[in-house]
């Protein structure tokens, strides 16, 4: 088998075999002097599946093959259920820093493996890295060991969990082969069979903000990933949700760390909180702590309250080697150095209409906070906070988004980027729904 071909082959639509998806995975897991999948063929193949698709028997064999790069963790000695969400990536978000102290809190025992930043959207292992100490470079036995002692972990991929994927996704990250439904779904379900978690939550965004823009397509990869984890054993559940517009307010690695925080001390966002909630008492339903998602609300409403989630947070900083002194002392991460307003033109009582996430995304990118090769440096200080979504009611002339910036030039450029995501008009506008479609058991 000759990689050249498979590549010729799926450029003319053709479907691979088994085998040969099998080639692919394990030329990407080949140390790359003598590998048979050099990394320009595996960049041209990516582009060509990006174009051609794959079907159903493709992508859950990638999937797979994948999963199998690594070790796929056997979690049964810990309980029954263990939980584990991941988000199809969207901007400003920050669910799993939340969803996980607040399940872990709730009696369910959290696995996750998340990814880092992808084409425009935050990663949540970069995220974590505003902690100063925070070691998301788990070796499977502390991961476990993790979790049983504490009911929860959050890591990123190593050589041992899906490797393959951490590859391909590095690789897709800067060859602008992120947009495709097999391609994310085999990298969103490999981590999931790979990380051994029962009880899986899928949060898959659509929206300008989102690598799926239409509600059309979000559902259509929900529903592939839903089908891949019926083929290979592993059931998920799967909500479509809105990312038109970013979620929550913050958007920025040590930003989002500080909304994550503040709405584990019952300060969170609107959009944000009922988003995780959400999600939470979806997952709290199927493992059967609660009778429904309104008594689900409440049992996470109370752990807020109680401050037993902020505490499980604290514990999994500890744990996982941070500074758990940030909790009480945001300063203690990187910070950017200055502050813009971004004004709302004209004069007189608008509301927000539109609030176009990719944009606040580029600007966050203009100042450092996104990759544009696989090993550059982020900024993890940059950022911008928004102070109206849509259908806020605001005044022409007053600030609508502050953008925090470690240079003037950077900053005002994210400053006019920021000004043209928002468009406002004179009648009043509603707030849109977060969740718009459920998929699977
Ligand atoms: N999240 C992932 O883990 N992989 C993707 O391809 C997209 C989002």
């Amino acid at each position: 088998m000759r990689m050249v071909d498979l590549i010729a082959a799926k450029r003319n639509g053709k479907a691979h075999t088994k085998e040969e998806i099998n080639f692919i995975i394990d030329g990407v897991m080949a140390p790359a002097v003598n590998s048979p999948v050099k990394d320009y063929q595996l960049s041209a193949w990516l582009m060509a599946v990006c174009w051609q698709g794959m079907n159903l028997d493709e992508t859950a064999w990638l999937t797979d093959a994948m999963a199998r790069s690594g070790q796929v963790l056997d979690l049964s000695s810990i309980g029954p259920m263990i939980g584990d969400k991941h988000s199809t990536g969207g901007v400003g978000d920050k669910t799993t820093l939340v969803f996980v102290p607040l399940l872990a809190a709730a009696g369910l025992p959290m696995a996750k493996l998340s990814g880092r930043g992808l084409g425009h959207t935050g990663g949540t292992i970069d995220k974590l890295e505003a902690i100063p100490g925070f070691n998301s470079n788990l070796p499977v036995g502390k991961f476990i060991q993790q979790v049983k002692d504490i009911g929860a972990a959050i890591a990123g991929q190593t050589t041992e969990l899906a490797p393959a994927d951490g590859k391909i996704y590095a690789m897709r990250d800067v060859t602008s082969t992120v947009q495709s439904i097999p391609l994310i779904a085999a990298s969103v379900m490999s981590k999931k069979i790979a990380a051994g978690a029962n009880l899986i939550i899928l949060d898959v965004k659509c929206g300008r903000g989102a690598f799926m823009e239409t509600q059309e397509a979000a559902l259509n990869l929900a529903e592939v990933m839903a089908e891949v984890g019926k083929r290979l054993n592993k059931p998920v559940s799967a909500c479509v949700t809105d990312m038109e517009q970013p979620l929550g307010r913050a958007v920025g690695h040590t930003l989002e760390v500080i909304e994550a925080l503040e709405t584990l001390k019952g300060n969170g966002p609107p959009g944000f909180k009922d988003l995780t909630f959400s999600l939470g008492a979806l997952a709290l339903a199927r493992a059967g702590k609660c009778q429904g998602v309104f008594e689900g609300m409440k049992i996470l409403d109370d752990l807020i309250s109680s401050g037993k989630a902020l505490d499980k947070m604290r514990e999994l900083i500890i744990a996982q080697g941070g500074d758990a002194r940030v909790i009480d002392d945001y300063s203690l991460m990187p910070t950017a150095k200055m502050q813009f307003d971004v004004v709302v033109p004209g004069s007189g009582q608008k509301w927000v209409e539109h609030l176009d996430g990719r944009l606040i995304a580029e600007a966050c990118k203009v100042m450092g906070a996104g990759r544009s090769k696989k090993d550059d440096a982020i900024n993890l200080a940059v950022g911008v906070v928004l102070k109206g979504k849509i259908g806020t009611m605001i005044e022409g002339g007053q600030s609508i988004a502050t953008v925090h910036a470690d240079d003037e030039i950077s900053g005002k450029k994210a400053v006019d980027i920021v000004a043209k995501a928002f468009k406002y008009s004179d009648m009043q506008v509603a707030v849109p729904a977060v969740i718009k479609a459920r998929v699977g058991s």
